[in-house]
């Protein structure tokens, strides 16, 4: 990436236009959060409701007093431990942040990247940038220039390649807005940094939004809202009922299925059945996971993605809340 690019990006957000750029996570949509115009077209362009508020990101923590009205220390020590990178803050916003950034909340949700492209992009912007994830609403989000560029690419004016994320999840969302009115801090959005390591900064328990229903069926529950879903339907399977449901499938397959696999298990051979190994480490797999389902998106020859259920422990938790939403009926 060249400094003409990033001049390139800057000038565009300038005038209101929208630039994709790469984060550690996910790609983001970018756009200047004090241009209402701008802010306005990022709902429009990723077809997104209005009361769905955005992510403001900055360089850095001396930018937070622009945005936050206060800053509870406990948020100040987490900005410190986690930042630049994979954890969102929410906090008490300013009167004049402006109530589509936010939905018309008095919060604000606030993050510093850590990619060294989004650094590069919002110093020289000099300021904050809305930066939801850049696909359209309910989609998976991008890991990478191309699927942004398959997804939106005619609707916006730039896209800044940096490779594919490393992280490949969304960043972990805590709301820290309340914990001087002596309220919990409550994690929003599981993601990789953890409520544990979080919970060592802080000092203090944190609690955790129930995102998802917990129990999986063959055909997982309907129950939760649709999210990062593929276009291919996803049936998530607990490890011990995987040889019975792929045989149950297979039984009515009229096209191919695709399996993302965690364990070694021989299944009926089958031309019909394509096996993926996924990564047996957390870290490795939610790299992977977004990539992997775009991929067998964009082949259009599944009939479904059979996805073993991942263990149930704290490393894998942000993993199995975005598996229950991508398996989440339409
Ligand atoms: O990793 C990430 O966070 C990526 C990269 C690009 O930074 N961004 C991202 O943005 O995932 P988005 O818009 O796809 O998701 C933002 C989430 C939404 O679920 C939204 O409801 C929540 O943040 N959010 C934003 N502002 C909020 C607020 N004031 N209170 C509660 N939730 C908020
Ligand atoms: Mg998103």
């Amino acid at each position: 990436m060249t400094q003409l690019e990033i001049e390139k990006a800057v000038k565009l957000l300038r005038g209101g236009g929208l630039v994709a750029f790469p984060t550690e996570t996910v790609y983001g949509l970018g756009a200047d959060a004090k241009n209402y115009d701008a802010v306005q077209k990022v709902f429009r362009v990723k077809g997104r409701p209005q009361n769905h508020p955005l992510i403001v990101h900055l360089a850095s923590s001396r930018e937070l007093k622009d945005w936050a009205r206060t800053v509870p220390h406990q948020a100040l020590l987490l900005a410190q431990a986690f930042w630049p990178g994979p954890l969102t803050l929410i906090l008490k916003k300013k009167p004049q942040v402006h109530h589509l950034v936010t939905g018309n909340q008095d919060t604000i949700a606030l993050r510093i990247p850590s990619h060294p492209i989004a650094q590069a992009l919002l110093q020289a912007f000099g300021g904050g940038l809305v930066g939801p994830s850049a696909n359209l609403f309910t989609q998976v989000s991008p890991t990478n220039m191309q699927a942004v560029h398959d997804e939106i690419g005619d609707k916006i004016d730039l896209i800044l390649d940096g490779g594919e994320c490393e992280v490949g999840l969304e960043s972990t969302i805590i709301d820290m807005s309340r914990v001087d009115d002596g309220q919990s801090p409550v994690i929003l959005r599981p993601g990789m940094i953890s409520a544990r390591e979080i919970e060592n900064v802080i000092e203090t328990k944190v609690d955790s939004k129930p995102t998802t229903n917990e129990t999986i069926k063959i055909h997982a529950p309907g129950m939760h809202s649709v999210h990062y879903a593929p276009k291919t339907k996803v049936l998530l399977v607990e490890r011990k009922n995987m040889n019975k449901a792929v045989s149950q499938l297979l039984k009515s397959a009229n096209q191919e299925i695709a399996i993302l696999a965690l364990s070694d298990k021989c299944y009926e051979s089958s031309a019909k059945i394509h096996i993926i190994d996924m990564p047996r480490l957390a870290k490795d797999y939610a790299k992977r996971l977004y990539q992997t389902l775009r991929k067998i998106d964009n082949q259009k020859r599944y009939q479904c993605i059979v996805i073993e259920m991942v263990p149930n422990d704290e490393t894998w938790i942000a993993i199995r809340d975005r598996l229950l939403k991508a398996s989440a009926k339409k």
